[in-house]
């Protein structure tokens, strides 16, 4: 499981600089770790702390200036043509404002379809077939797919925003504040899917959250990012309730848990307020 070579994600001394007028920016600055198959790694830190940039450099949304990445043991950088594709078809995203992200003027299932029609090689019906069974296992109904993403409610276009993440079957899924533009009684539902879903379908996720609840609830590991660097790794309840780090420790004492009810109960129901 631990192997490097059978890791869901390696992450090795990535440094990524933003130019801006002439200056040069550190946004990450020799970032390592690592994500066993099967299990979820949250990424906290301060607004601006470079978390989302790890993720894009991952994703090879944008190129690291230094350092690399293997997904399931393979450096996107080194692959071209059909064996990128296969590459890319085994990551997905899910973004933090569901509406934001999906494109206003497409349909559900087209929006969940484009994947499948970019990555793999499907014919038309094998598509159709493959978004129907997605809209179901993310607990959408099919006319939901006819709809445009204004036309459902956010905890609806974050299921669709899931459903099209997952959609070329990928083995490590990006949730970039997955829930944190909905509702509080909806993100419970959204964590609870994704959980059963990372359960179900053996999923990696990569999770970047500045709510120390969801990535508590949600992690195996975390890490603890402050201004481009990882300065604290280890276990998600070691990491987030006895950290080693001072830093960690500040960020601990300014986000308070809420006591109370945000937090699902593991295996809770996630259809309970479906429409
Ligand atoms: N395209 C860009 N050009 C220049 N600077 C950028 C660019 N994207 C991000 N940055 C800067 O890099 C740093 C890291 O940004 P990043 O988006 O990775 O932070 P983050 O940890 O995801 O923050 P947040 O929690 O607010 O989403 C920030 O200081 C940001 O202003
Ligand atoms: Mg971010």
């Amino acid at each position: 499981m631990s192997e490097p070579q059978t890791a869901a994600l390696v992450v090795e001394h990535i440094v990524k600089e933003y130019r801006v007028h002439r200056t040069a920016f550190r946004a990450v600055d020799d970032v390592s770790f690592r994500i066993a198959r099967g299990t979820t790694f949250g990424l906290v830190g301060e607004s601006g702390s470079g978390k989302s940039t790890i993720a894009r450099c991952v994703l090879r949304l944008i190129a690291p200036d230094a350092g690399r990445s293997l997904i399931a043991g393979t450096d996107p950088a080194l692959v071209r043509g059909s064996a990128l594709r296969r590459l890319r078809a085994e990551t997905g995203i899910v973004f933090q404002n569901p509406k934001a992200a999906l494109n206003p003027r497409m349909r559900i299932r087209d929006i969940v379809a484009e994947p499948l029609v970019t990555h793999t090689r499907l014919s038309a019906a094998d598509v159709r077939r493959r978004v129907s069974a997605l809209l179901d296992e993310v607990g959408l109904a099919s006319s939901h797919g006819e709809r445009l993403p204004h036309q459902l409610s956010g905890g609806q276009a974050q299921r669709a925003g899931v459903a099209r993440a997952i959609a070329t079957a990928p083995q490590l899924v990006v949730l970039d504040e997955p829930t944190s533009a909905l509702d509080v009684s909806v993100q419970a539902q959204v964590l609870n899917l994704l959980q059963r879903l990372k359960r179900e379908r053996g999923l990696s996720y990569l999770l970047i959250s500045h709510d120390l609840d969801v990535v508590r609830y949600m992690s195996d590991e975390a890490g603890v990012m402050r201004r481009g660097q990882l300065v604290e790794t280890g276990p998600a309840d070691v990491v987030l309730t006895a950290p080693s780090h001072e830093y960690t420790r500040q960020l601990l004492a300014a986000m308070p848990a809420v006591p109370g009810v945000r937090m699902p109960q593991p295996d809770g129901d996630e259809r309970s307020i479906l429409l």
